[in-house]
């Protein structure tokens, strides 16, 4: 076989010139962020800008959002500028996307890649060999045999997507599309209390908040089985099964799926268990129905690179959803329940620059470190740990104060008094003035969560965050 010539791609990437480039914009990015170790109180000179620009884009939505925040576009690890000159520490890193924290030197990189790639969005027609090698690299993360042996999920196919929605409702016609075929009526769908799944007119019909769907019509048959309750594990797996077991039998045939939220994120920060799971697995997989994680908020941030891995969940997995921290989302899933042509097919399927971040993301994952291993317990959990155990010693200090902690890993939350939204939000805002972003979550109790960007985060810096968590909590009005 003759040697092949370099692809005319290839040549520019290996032009010496770029390789300097490259060199030059690291070490200037490196040295402005070496000059940002916490947080900095706003700039009173740029208040008023700030506000107009904030205003105007609240203004351009139609709403406005939480917090004023605006980012510079500079940041550093688990650190962000905003508009204001202000530097916080970002514990909601966008709901779970800053994982990796900001302005990662990798994510610098792969947007140069992207840079100097034809194709600003890749999709349909205009895919890349970065989207492939990215697909294989969800596959064979998502295959990867658990902690201490055995056999990985049976993931063998991955689609790209440009939301955590979209790969929610690819999934589902995907579910929708093999049960119809085999002959059943197959028009609903399972999903546990509380979830959230996007805001999609079917996803809106399955997330359980009234509130994101006044006004819609149903678009989506959805039956509901309680989730687990720490406080009885046994009590609540029965009448969760028995939930389960009814719904299969009130509509034998009709369901397609279930989708299992393995945190409930948006509802609270509640962790399943591997034995609450398995209990659900059994009667799904004797009615054929398919087993679908939406790992939207959780990827990334429990023992394994998808939870449903920390779950050992792997045998039983047939479609699993990713997005935010991995830059891309996705749908994985098995030979079984893929889609026949025609189902699904989008113009867009993500930016190079978020397919080449996306890759990154990935290896970062495989390399080591972030995840538990046979030698070691991994970042992830280290850092969680370090962050719950001084928030459990505060709250055992102030119990009027402070409940919790709860969740898992890097997904953590506490109860900051009584419980109501009004609390959590002025303690939310009083943390935001303070230079920390933290967010609320929950139904019933409102709480405080943090999603820790375990991927740019020490655990120094874990503990410099409880410090200030630990001054405002002192000095917070209850
Ligand atoms: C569990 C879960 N599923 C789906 C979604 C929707 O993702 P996106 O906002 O990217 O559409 C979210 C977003 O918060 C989520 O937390």
């Amino acid at each position: 076989m003759p040697e092949a010539k370099p692809l005319l791609a290839e040549q520019l990437a290996s032009d010496p010139r770029l390789a300097e480039a490259r060199r030059l914009i690291a070490e200037a990015v490196g040295e402005h962020q070496a000059a940002v170790d916490g947080p900095r109180p706003a700039d009173p000179a740029r208040a008023a800008g700030h506000q107009q620009a904030v205003d105007s884009f609240f203004a351009s939505r139609g709403a406005p959002l939480w917090y004023p925040y605006l980012g510079s576009g500079f940041g550093v690890g688990p650190l962000v500028e905003l508009g204001d000159g202000s530097v916080k520490w970002d514990m909601l890193s966008g709901i779970g996307v800053h994982h990796f924290g900001h302005l990662h030197p990798e994510f610098v990189d792969a947007g140069l890649d992207a840079a100097l790639s034809d194709t600003v969005m890749q999709g349909g027609f205009q895919h890349n060999a970065d989207a492939a090698e990215c697909m294989a690299r969800f596959i064979r993360l998502a295959q990867a045999p658990p902690v201490g042996g055995g056999t990985g999920s049976s993931l063998s196919h991955c689609f790209l997507t440009t939301s955590g929605a979209m790969a929610n409702e690819n999934s589902f016609k995907m579910a929708f599309q093999k049960r119809a075929l085999e002959g059943h009526p197959a028009d609903r769908m399972l999903a546990f209390e509380g979830t959230f799944c996007g805001r999609t007119l079917a996803l809106s019909a399955m997330s359980d908040k009234p509130g994101n769907r006044v006004g819609l019509p149903l678009a989506m048959n959805v039956d509901y089985v309680p989730f687990l309750d720490p406080a009885d594990e046994a009590g609540s797996t029965q009448r969760a099964v028995k939930r389960l077991q009814e719904h299969l039998a009130r509509w034998p045939g009709h369901h397609a799926g279930m989708k299992l939220e393995l945190v409930i994120g948006e509802g609270g920060f509640y962790p399943g268990s591997r034995d609450f799971f398995a209990a659900l697995v059994g009667p799904l997989k004797e009615a054929g129905v398919a087993v679908i994680c939406d790992e939207i908020q959780t990827f990334g941030r429990t023992s394994r690179p998808f939870a449903f891995q920390h779950f050992g969940l792997d045998e039983h997995v047939d479609l699993v959803n990713v997005g935010k921290a991995t830059q891309v989302c996705c749908t994985l899933f098995t030979d079984a329940w893929a889609p026949k042509p025609g189902l699904i097919a989008q113009t867009f399927s993500g930016a190079t620059s978020s397919i080449r971040a996306g890759l990154r993301v990935l290896e970062a994952c495989e390399n080591g470190g972030l995840f538990e291993t046979d030698a070691d317990r991994g970042h992830v959990l280290a850092l969680g740990d370090a962050v719950r155990g001084r928030v459990r010693a505060y709250a055992a200090k102030h119990p009027d104060r402070v409940t919790g902690p709860y969740g898992v890993g890097c997904m953590f939350a506490f109860q900051p008094g009584d419980g109501s939204m009004a609390t959590a939000r002025k303690l939310c805002e009083t943390l935001f003035d303070a230079g920390l972003i933290a967010f609320v979550c929950g139904r019933a109790v409102t709480r405080v969560r943090f999603l820790l960007p375990a991927g740019g985060m020490s655990i120094e810096q874990g503990h410099a965050v409880c410090d200030l968590l630990e001054e405002v909590l002192d000095g917070f009005q209850w």
